[in-house]
């Protein structure tokens, strides 16, 4: 009875705002399986209640091979390889380093009930499912759901060559939010670690318009890697608020063997500034 009681109070503390711009999937989206036969689903796409039905976006990208390039990532997610480069002040034939967050700019526009910015993707392997596409490939960028909705290619009959419609995760202001200053919405990719306020404050947006935007009911909500958040941003985002995520052990080996010009993959964890630290120590051992 008084469990019953508990769980009712907590799905009704979890139960989202209702004057929110958008809702959080949270980890629905990790489900392959939502419906959105009677409403708009977070677990799909954002909701297309803006004011203009289409509008300038930014979504976040972490880089990883092989999408680690300008082209590379321009090609996947069809955005312009000049404005990808402007905007991450980087040059056109660098690359990326492993987990290395990069500014996307898309065009969002409604298709149906959604916000979408549209891409597509030719299945390069046998291994690839709707789940890994949207959660590997895409990392949340896309989601299961909704690419089942966009593709009429059965879930398992998925093969080398098909070409897939993606529907990546945007949106537009509404008047309310245009109204308090924003001009963009950024979809961020949550990475393991993240907390709502650290990354609200590296975009310079105030908790509330961030909380308000993705109908959180608290001010640093838990949220889940490989899901997207809204951030609210009155101007255009630059690269000088992007960081380089090393939770993954995997990827930290990596960066750090690139680092070290070798092709040791140690586990152990590294900060860059220490990494680089090593390699002067190396480099001027060798002087001596
Ligand atoms: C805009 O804000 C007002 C007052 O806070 C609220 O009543 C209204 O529902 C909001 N509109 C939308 C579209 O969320
Ligand atoms: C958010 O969820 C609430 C409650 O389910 C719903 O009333 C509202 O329309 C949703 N907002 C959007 C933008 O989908
Ligand atoms: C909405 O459309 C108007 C008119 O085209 C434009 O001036 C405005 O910048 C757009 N707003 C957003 C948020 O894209
Ligand atoms: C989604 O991908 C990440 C790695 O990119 C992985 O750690 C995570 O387990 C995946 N999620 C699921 C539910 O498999
Ligand atoms: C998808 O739908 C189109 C048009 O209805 C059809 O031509 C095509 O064969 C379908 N593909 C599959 C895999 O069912
Ligand atoms: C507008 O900004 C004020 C002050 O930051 C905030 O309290 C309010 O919730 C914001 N409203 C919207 C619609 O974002
Ligand atoms: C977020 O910021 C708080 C205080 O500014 C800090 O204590 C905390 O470690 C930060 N969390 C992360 C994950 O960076
Ligand atoms: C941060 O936002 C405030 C107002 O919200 C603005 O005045 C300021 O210029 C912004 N700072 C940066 C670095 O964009
Ligand atoms: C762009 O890169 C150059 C050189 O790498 C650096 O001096 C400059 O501060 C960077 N600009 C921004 C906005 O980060």
């Amino acid at each position: 009875m008084n469990q019953l009681l508990l769980s009712l109070l907590f799905l009704f503390y979890l139960s989202p705002n209702l004057h929110a711009q958008q809702n959080y999937s949270g980890n629905a989206v990790m489900d392959c399986d939502n419906s959105d036969a009677t409403g708009p689903s977070p677990a799909f796409l954002y909701t297309c209640n803006g004011k203009n039905r289409s509008c300038q976006a930014f979504l976040i990208y972490k880089s990883q091979p092989p999408y680690n390039t300008i082209s590379s990532i321009s090609n996947l997610l069809s955005a312009d390889p000049l404005e990808l480069a402007r905007i991450n002040n980087f040059s056109s034939s660098a690359v990326f380093p492993t987990d290395k967050e990069e500014i996307v700019p898309v065009l969002c526009s409604c298709s149906g009930k959604y916000y979408q910015a549209t891409t597509s993707y030719t299945i390069p392997s046998n291994y690839d499912t709707y789940f890994t596409i949207a959660n590997y490939t895409y990392e949340g960028l896309a989601t299961c759901s909704s690419l089942i909705h966009e593709n009429n290619y059965s879930e398992f009959g998925l093969d080398i060559g098909m070409k897939l419609q993606v529907p990546l995760r945007c949106a537009c202001p509404t008047s309310n939010q245009t109204k308090n200053g924003t001009k963009y919405l950024l979809s961020y990719l949550v990475s393991w670690g993240d907390e709502v306020r650290n990354v609200s404050r590296r975009f310079n947006a105030s908790t509330n318009s961030v909380t308000y935007a993705n109908g959180f009911t608290e001010d640093n909500p838990t949220v889940f890697p490989f899901t997207t958040i809204l951030i609210p941003l009155s101007n255009e985002p630059s690269s000088s608020q992007t960081i380089i995520h090393y939770s993954l052990p995997e990827a930290t080996g990596e960066v750090e063997s690139r680092l070290l010009g070798t092709r040791t993959r140690k586990k152990t964890s590294v900060r860059l500034p220490d990494a680089v630290a090593y390699v002067l120590l190396l480099y001027s051992s060798t002087m001596l």
